[in-house]
């Protein structure tokens, strides 16, 4: 069976790893249409879909003009502000939503983008593509099969640098209304690798953020967080969009009773220190880094996600899987705004609540 798909938004990513994923899944998904609102974007999307596939996509400009095209599903890859909207418009239309990270920027959108997939019987899917490296992958089957023995922290740091041109390519970038700041933005995959791999609730989180180069946007350029969980372990966040000259490293380690492991690369991509009784070094120190820091696993996540549609199952980063990152980073900037230490789960909080706060 072939899913006939739209794609909303066609700048960076979506031009980029959305074109990609479609092409290579061009045998299971078939792109009938592409949207931005500016509509050179699209027709590039179209071109280059058209030159490798065969057959063109329509162009479109108004998004709610694509579902009324016959599309099952749709790939939403527009600012973030914009993705509840969206994505709450194609659900009602009954069509399965892949939406970007962040899913939205607020709790009750995340709670009611999740609810309303439910209400209709359709999917709805997050692009935390990181969860597909196969570097991941082996620390998840290393901790189903208990080698860590109880799991105590893991440290999160992404050293990047985000400078002025970079924000001035789109208005919406480093807004609280539409994007959010690093956290937010750059960090988020990697807060979603710790929560995941630390697993269980929350219990709370404290953390602080600044914007300390960055006078021209209203958000932060850096947080510290300590996030603990229900079961007694701790993820420990240092991220930064400062670092001089230029990006420094994405590291993810895990430290257990009886392992330790710390993922690099370019994408976490890479396992720099592997160690469990027996072993010592692992072969995918030596991986070749993807060509950016979008890294290589969107063509895995669509696949998982038509297979979800095929089967009839969640998708591997569902709704409620995708809200658990962005619940935490709205409580990193709650515990910042109110100085103290946020209990979880996050009552109702959006990004636009930090509007005018000192960072
Ligand atoms: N998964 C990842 O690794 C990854 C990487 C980069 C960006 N992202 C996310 O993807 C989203 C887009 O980021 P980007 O860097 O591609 O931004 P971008 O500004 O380059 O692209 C967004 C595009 O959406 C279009 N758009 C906006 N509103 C629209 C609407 N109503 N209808 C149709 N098109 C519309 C814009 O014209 C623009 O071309 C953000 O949410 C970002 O966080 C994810």
């Amino acid at each position: 069976m072939r899913i006939q798909a739209a794609l909303i938004g066609c700048g960076r990513i979506g031009s980029n790893k959305h074109l990609e994923a479609f092409l290579a899944n061009r045998e299971r998904l078939d792109l009938i249409a592409v949207c931005d609102l500016k509509p050179e974007r699209a027709e590039r999307v179209a071109d280059a879909y058209a030159t490798r596939a065969g057959k063109r996509p329509v162009v479109f400009t108004d998004y709610r003009k694509t579902l009324s095209t016959g599309i099952e599903m749709a790939a939403i890859a527009t600012e973030s502000g914009n993705h509840y909207t969206i994505a709450m418009d194609c659900l009602k239309n009954k069509v399965h939503t892949l939406v970007e990270k962040p899913m939205a920027l607020s709790v009750s959108e995340m709670d009611g983008m999740v609810s309303e997939a439910k209400a209709r019987s359709v999917k709805l899917g997050v692009c935390f593509q990181n969860r597909f490296n196969p570097s991941v992958q082996e620390v998840v089957k290393k901790l189903r099969e208990n080698a860590f023995g109880r799991v105590f922290t893991a440290t999160a740091r992404i050293l990047w640098n985000r400078d002025e041109a970079y924000y001035k390519q789109a208005n919406w970038r480093g807004t609280w209304r539409f994007d959010g700041g690093t956290l937010m933005n750059q960090c988020s995959h990697n807060i979603d690798l710790l929560q995941w791999i630390l697993g269980g609730e929350v219990d709370q989180v404290s953390a602080v953020i600044r914007n300390y180069r960055h006078p021209y946007l209203e958000v932060e350029d850096f947080g510290a967080a300590l996030i603990s969980f229900k079961n007694g372990s701790v993820g420990i966040l240092e991220g930064t969009a400062n670092v001089y000259p230029r990006n420094l490293e994405e590291t993810l380690s895990i430290f257990g009773e009886t392992g330790t492991v710390v993922l690099g690369g370019l994408a976490v991509n890479k396992i720099q220190t592997w160690q469990f009784p027996g072993e010592s070094g692992h072969p995918f120190n030596a991986l070749p880094d993807p060509e950016s820091v979008y890294g290589s696993g969107h063509i895995p996540l669509y696949q998982d996600f038509y297979e979800a549609i095929a089967q009839n199952r969640e998708p591997a980063i569902s709704g409620e899987e995708g809200k658990k990152a962005v619940e935490i980073i709205l409580g990193i900037y709650r515990s910042h705004k109110e100085k103290r230490a946020i209990p979880f789960p996050l009552a109702p909080f959006q990004t636009t609540d930090m509007a005018g706060v000192k960072l």
